[in-house]
């Protein structure tokens, strides 16, 4: 027979739904990400983690556990397919499936009364899987509650590393993904004082060329696993044609 407080605590998940969190974990390093994220990951019974790999590990997954143990959350580690999305555009239908299963495996959770989190790296608002999955939710079930925690963006991190800023005064600051024409890329550096590019690390045998062309090798900085073990900061832009670049590398040209 269950007691009067698992009753009450069965009845409390029945009548009460949970919340979907998508919480930015910061770009890696453990103290930078935010009290509220990791309040909010404590709090939450379940974490959907996104992982890049099928059955690999979710970077975001030991980002968080560096703050808050997981041993007691029920983890559903999930596979997202690192394809393009270009938006306007119909997405890849492994891609939209993965979106929807992820939606169905959470609303699932909501439904039973749990509390769920997307820890996602750096900050959600940028290049982030957690927001399709909000829109994939929402297509669901519109009366999902939602909230997002933001978090340090490897953006500003990057900048950290270098010890540069990204803008000041009337600086106008782009952020794209370098997997544009070199034309477009070209266009938009002659436009803006500081471009920052990301998802870069297969892009620089076209970026190098094009900032020598613009002379602005030497405004450029790039950084690998800004904030995570075996950070690297490469000034000497001309060198990383020949790397072998993480994933996580972000190139900061800032004019000056
Ligand atoms: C899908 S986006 C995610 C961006 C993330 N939401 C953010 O706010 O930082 C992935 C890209 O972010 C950049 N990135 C993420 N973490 C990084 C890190 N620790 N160091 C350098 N770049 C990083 C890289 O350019 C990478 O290709």
């Amino acid at each position: 027979m269950p007691g009067a407080l698992t009753l009450k605590t069965e009845l409390y998940h029945i009548l009460m739904k949970g919340t979907f969190h998508i919480v930015g974990v910061g770009p890696g390093d453990p103290e930078l990400i935010t009290l509220k994220a990791v309040r909010v990951l404590r709090n939450c019974p379940v974490w959907l983690t996104p992982a890049a790999q099928k059955d690999g590990n979710s970077t975001a997954l030991s980002i968080a556990s560096g703050s808050v143990d997981p041993k007691d959350k029920t983890i559903l580690n999930h596979h997202f397919p690192m394809k393009k999305i270009h938006m306007g555009k119909t997405p890849d239908p492994e891609v939209q499936k993965a979106w929807q299963e992820a939606a169905r495996l959470i609303n699932e959770q909501l439904e039973d009364g749990f509390d769920v989190a997307l820890p996602t790296l750096g900050d959600p608002a940028i290049y982030c899987t957690g927001f399709y999955v909000y829109e994939t939710l929402l297509q669901l079930n519109p009366e999902t509650s939602i909230k997002v925690i933001p978090g340090i963006s490897a953006i500003g991190a990057t900048a950290a590393a270098a010890n540069t800023p990204i803008c000041l005064g009337d600086d106008r600051v782009a952020v794209i993904p370098a997997i544009f024409e070199s034309d477009m890329i070209k266009d938009i550096l002659q436009q803006f004082e500081t471009v920052v590019f990301m998802k870069v690390y297969k892009a620089m045998d076209r970026m190098v060329p094009l900032l020598e062309e613009l002379d602005l090798l030497d405004s450029a900085v790039l950084v690998e696993r800004t904030s995570m073990k075996g950070e690297r900061v490469h000034h000497d832009i001309g060198a990383t044609v020949d790397m072998d670049l993480h994933y996580f590398s972000t190139l900061v040209v800032r004019k000056t």
